[in-house]
């Protein structure tokens, strides 16, 4: 994330006069930054024009139409890698009977990851994105999107806060991929506690994300597990996935049937 941040901040010019500045290894790595860029945007837009869909342009924070006070704690817009993400729903799959499951995204964007779990046989999907032209986007991927392999056709997505979703009510796949941080992360996971606490149910949680390194994973990881409601199922290593800049990381918890109601926490590490 921090890399196409830069990309665009100095643009392409301004990149090369830094990676002079670096000298040759600088501009060895410039080159082979763009070279990955390219790659990633062909792959991406590769997928759009098999299923007649626009998800690929990638945005950052400050192309967000919102007046949300929660832009700030934004990630860019990136649509979901496709490798990454049949990669963990495949495993996923494994696990759940997708039939009884509502598959839930946390920071939709344009709709990439509610239209490929559109290709499982979920029992219905439904996204939550609050910057107004990618809810557009993602509402007309929705009515556009082509794929013979479609097994799930009631998909939608709300103009929201992340914070202020209400879980449905059955068993659900929460998704999320990258999608903010700090409070906002912390408030959207005590929700879900919350949530589950009071109507205890089957419920798994997929947490994706790139910066590796500095992904968030191991933060969201402390304060699900301490909840007890949560069992980790580790993935140790993702496939290589060409539609992604960054090197990813993925993790999926599982709820445990026989979790009791615990006692309200607060979620200091995210405030
Ligand atoms: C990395 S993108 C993920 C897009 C999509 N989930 C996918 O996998 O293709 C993160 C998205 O989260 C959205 N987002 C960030 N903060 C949000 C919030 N508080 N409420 C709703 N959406 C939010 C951003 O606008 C962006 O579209």
């Amino acid at each position: 994330m921090q890399t196409l941040r830069r990309l665009g901040r100095r643009g392409f010019k301004g990149s090369l006069k830094h990676a002079f500045g670096l000298g040759i290894s600088g501009i060895w790595r410039t080159g082979e930054l763009y070279r990955r860029h390219a790659r990633v945007n062909w792959h991406n837009r590769r997928y759009d024009t098999i299923h007649g869909v626009n998800t690929w342009r990638a945005l950052a924070p400050g192309d967000l139409e919102t007046d949300n006070a929660n832009k700030g704690l934004s990630e860019n817009y990136i649509p979901s890698p496709e490798n990454t993400f049949h990669f963990m729903l495949s495993l996923l799959e494994l696990e759940l009977d997708y039939t009884d499951f509502t598959f839930v995204d946390f920071g939709a964007g344009k709709g990439k990851a509610l239209l490929m779990a559109a290709d499982y046989p979920f029992k219905k999907i439904t996204g939550v994105e609050f910057a107004s032209n990618l809810h557009q986007i993602a509402r007309n991927n929705i009515a556009h999107y082509k794929s013979r392999q479609q097994r799930c056709f009631d998909v939608d997505v709300v103009l929201e806060d992340a914070c202020k979703l209400i879980l449905p009510e059955g068993q659900c796949l929460l998704f999320l991929y990258a999608p903010f941080f700090g409070p906002v992360l912390g408030k959207v996971l005590e929700n879900i506690r919350q949530s589950l606490t009071e109507n205890p149910r089957q419920t798994a949680l997929c947490f994706i994300d790139d910066d590796v390194p500095d992904s968030t994973i191991e933060q969201v990881a402390a304060t699900v597990e301490e909840w007890g409601l949560f069992t980790r199922h580790a993935v140790t290593e993702l496939p290589p996935d060409s539609g992604a800049l960054m090197p990813m990381a993925g993790t999926f918890w599982l709820s445990n049937w026989t979790a009791g109601v615990l006692p309200a926490r607060s979620n200091p590490d995210f405030n």
